[in-house]
């Protein structure tokens, strides 16, 4: 097949008539006023069922995260104990009649899972992944005008464990109902890519596959805008062929970078005649990138570390319901320490975060399995892989491949075939799969056996980059290993951390659980662990072990650290009550733990001095102090006014240490440079407690009754000092234009309910989560708790 190439230099084409001000295509969410029922009913797929009795929810929702956690769930401690069974959506509409000749279509972004869906009575289909998104064409069983479609859907997470962590259960993410003429561009049909980008000019191919039924009657135009709107190049051909190519140079292009993530956007209109029938916008960034054997990694040309996490799907006491400002406030925290780049572990992520990382700056692997063939959990997706894997391996790739931000596509994680010989079949063919779409970025997969000579996966020779997980101690030798190879850490540390809980002595390392087994044999009775950056995974490493390494050696491109933020699941070391896991740099309700400004130190030039622990101790107790510090040769530490000594990290420390006896008063911190004080700071010890204080993180927020304020609850004493072990039971009360949508307090074994309107503090915090109804006005929230003095807060919803 010859392929019509036209390429067009500065061709910018306002033809009249062309230019349509408002789109052709109508996309409007369709998550607004559903039913839901937990539990089965055959019958409720039926147009006439009986749906009066069900209860009112608009989408994304997840139904487990309402329930209770109990070990005896099926779901096991590992999805965090909490209920998942089936459960029913269902929603009546209606289409106008003035839509009678279009085509209309649902997209759901991704149902968990095994969704089954009927419109007005006839099945649809069944989608098992419950990360993939897909569509289904409404129109031959629609009506139209005054008439009412009813259109149900089936989600059965009841086939318990299928998950080694947190999944949630619903129809967790946006759908879209889609309103196209008869003849439209189909569904991810342009791929977009920058062939030549250099500081005069960039080339933007834009690809197209068309039904044979869009032909030579039609043209298709493709054009540039830039951030400001304003078209940059555009592009109009007629379409002779299936595949069409089409080029436009931009000149003086804007790079897109995780430092300044300049974005483009390409509009494309299917026109016929002097009409556009459709239109498509995707959004786009100018960018190149390399990995090299003994450089690493560079963006644009400049050298750069991945210095990326990993993270699960869900917002903690939002469960998996997607809610884009959830997911915002996280990346803004990362972004804060100085991360740069995502793992979406270890599956296709929610389409928000994808389009966060684009327009805030981070670098995307983009994930597609944890497990082929060969299960992990009982009833995981093993079970749907012959039948499924290669549509959604491409529909996922298909989805996200125009995202600037997403860098590296991995396969699996820690793929059991790597073991066995069919690690290399499988392994080939998952790769020609996504190289048939996308042949403009690496495929890596997270392999945990790093032995080269007996790791199947890398055996197949399919890999572009060798993704290893942990076994930090044969970095160094990867070039020997590996000759020519490219390394990507793509999973690292699993240190193990409680915010606000510190063991000592802090110098000596421990690796839990130490056998192997659980339960954790000398655990804390309380299942905490020290967040002194000493406690990891046995099969990890602490957080600074494995970062020295990598900042060791410009052939490891970057890593991974095991996880950003922890995430409801998987709480190794510990048994139940442990429902959430340990791995964050940042705890579930999204306050950063010590280590965070460890990174922070070493990942942004911002100045950092931090100071651990708390200063609330027995008087006599022997207390290390640590400080991470940046911008600064040395820390000089003060107990009472009197100096415990000045410490200055040598080598390749990464923090420096006092170890004091303690007496309460005020432990403070200077550090200097040169003889200057950078910075200072303090911990205080604190008395009795006092009173509740109220943080927002944004006192403005849209009353579209998505967005949300989350808000820090500490507990104060007389002179304002927050007390760190402060645990009360905090009630809540909300008033006006907003709802208390979700509480949490970061701790791992804490099993009231995230949705709720009381919550205990946990090592002197809490969380609230308040979102705006649809009304502008005042949202106030009052806190109260027995013992102290009260507090209020309101925050505007505006419009
Ligand atoms: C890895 C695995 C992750 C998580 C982690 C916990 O082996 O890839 O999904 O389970 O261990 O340490």
């Amino acid at each position: 097949m010859r392929l019509p190439y036209l390429y067009t230099l500065y061709l910018v084409l306002f033809a009249a008539g062309f230019a349509s001000a408002q789109n052709v295509r109508k996309t409007t969410s369709f998550n607004a006023g559903w039913k839901f029922f937990l539990g089965n009913d055959s019958t409720a797929n039926a147009i006439k069922y009986d749906d009066s009795r069900w209860r009112k929810l608009d989408l994304p929702h997840d139904w487990s995260i309402e329930g209770k956690f109990d070990s005896k769930n099926p779901t096991t401690q590992a999805e965090g104990g909490l209920p998942a069974g089936i459960g029913w959506y269902r929603k009546n509409f209606l289409i106008p009649a003035s839509s009678k000749a279009k085509t209309i279509l649902i997209d759901f972004d991704g149902v968990f899972h095994n969704s089954e869906v009927w419109i007005n009575g006839h099945y649809l289909g069944k989608r098992p992944n419950g990360y993939i998104s897909f569509r289904y064409d409404l129109t031959p069983y629609l009506q139209f005008g005054t008439q009412q479609n009813v259109i149900a859907v089936r989600v059965d997470n009841s086939d318990q464990p299928n998950s080694r962590w947190y999944t949630g259960s619903g129809i967790y993410r946006n759908v879209w109902l889609i309103t196209v003429n008869k003849i439209h561009l189909p569904q991810w049909s342009s791929f977009i890519t920058t062939p030549q980008v250099n500081p005069q000019k960039a080339e933007i191919n834009i690809r197209t596959v068309l039904p044979g039924s869009i032909n030579s009657k039609y043209k298709l135009k493709a054009s540039i805008l830039d951030d400001q709107a304003k078209v940059v190049g555009s592009v109009i051909i007629p379409i002779t062929d299936t595949v069409i190519q089409q080029n436009i140079r931009v000149s003086n292009p804007q790079l897109w970078s995780v430092k300044r993530p300049y974005l483009y956007k390409v509009k494309l209109q299917l026109i016929a005649g002097d009409k556009v029938i459709d239109d498509y916008t995707t959004t786009t960034g100018i960018r190149y990138f390399n990995f090299d054997a003994d450089k690493g990694f560079s963006l644009n040309g400049e050298p750069m570390k991945i210095l990326g996490v990993c993270l699960h799907h869900d917002q903690g006491a939002l469960g998996t319901a997607v809610n884009t400002r959830a997911i915002e406030r996280q990346l803004q925290l990362l972004k804060e320490m100085g991360c740069n780049a995502i793992r979406t572990s270890h599956n296709p992520p929610a389409p928000e975060l994808l389009d966060l990382c684009d327009k805030m700056g981070f670098l995307v692997m983009d994930e597609s399995f944890d497990m082929w063939k060969k299960k992990k959990s009982k009833h995981d997706y093993h079970e749907d892989w012959d039948e499924w894997h290669v549509k959604d391996l491409q529909d996922q790739v298909l989805r996200d491949r125009n995202h600037p931000s997403v860098f590296a596509w991995s396969i699996g994680n820690e793929i059991r075939e790597q073991f066995d010989s069919t690690g290399v079949s499988i392994g080939r063919e998952l790769v020609k799969i996504v190289k048939q779409l996308d042949n403009t970025r690496p495929v890596t997969s997270a392999l945990s056996d790093a032995d080269p000579k007996k790791n199947f996966i890398y055996q197949s020779g399919a890999l572009d980059l060798v993704g290893l997980n942990y076994h930090q101690e044969v970095y160094a030798d990867f070039q020997k290993n590996y000759p020519g190879q490219k390394f990507i850490g793509t999973e690292n540390m699993s240190a193990l951390a409680t915010r606000g809980h510190y063991d000592m002595p802090s110098d000596s390392i421990r690796r839990w659980p130490k056998d192997g087994k659980t339960p954790l044999k000398d655990g804390n009775a309380d299942f905490t662990v020290s967040s002194y950056d000493n406690v990891s995974a046995y099969w990890g490493s602490t957080h600074e072990e494995t970062w020295k390494i990598i900042k060791k050696h410009d052939f490891l491109s970057g890593f991974f650290v095991w996880t950003g933020f922890d995430y409801i699941g998987e709480p190794t070391p510990y048994l139940w009550p442990a429902r959430s896991s340990y791995f964050g740099i940042v705890d579930l309700a999204g306050f950063p733990k010590d280590v965070y400004y460890m990174y922070q130190s070493e990942w942004t030039t911002k100045p950092v001095l931090h100071l651990l622990p708390h200063w609330n101790w027995k008087p006599g107790q022997t207390i290390d102090v640590w400080a991470y510090y940046n911008n600064a040769d040395e820390v000089e530490a003060f107990l009472n006014g009197k100096s415990i000594g000045v410490r200055k990290k040598t080598g390749d420390d990464l923090h420096v240490m006092w170890r004091v006896k303690y007496e309460p008063g005020v432990l403070k911190a200077v550090s200097r440079r040169n003889g200057e004080v950078v910075m200072t700071t303090q911990v205080v010890t604190a008395g009795e407690p006092y009173k509740i204080q109220l943080k927002a993180d944004r006192d403005k927020i849209n009353a579209d009754s998505k967005d949300l304020s989350y808000i820090t609850v500490s507990v104060l004493d007389k002179n304002n000092v927050p007390v760190p072990d402060a645990n009360q039971l905090v009630k809540f009360k909300v008033t006006g234009q907003g709802i208390l949508k979700g509480v949490d307090n970061g701790s791992q074994t804490d099993l009231d309910p995230f949705v709720s309107d009381q919550h205990h503090l946990f090592n002197g915090l809490g969380l609230a989560i308040i979102q705006s109804k649809s009304v502008a006005g005042k949202i106030t929230v009052s806190a109260n708790a027995d013992g102290l003095q009260p507090a209020r807060l309101v925050i505007q919803a505006k419009r």
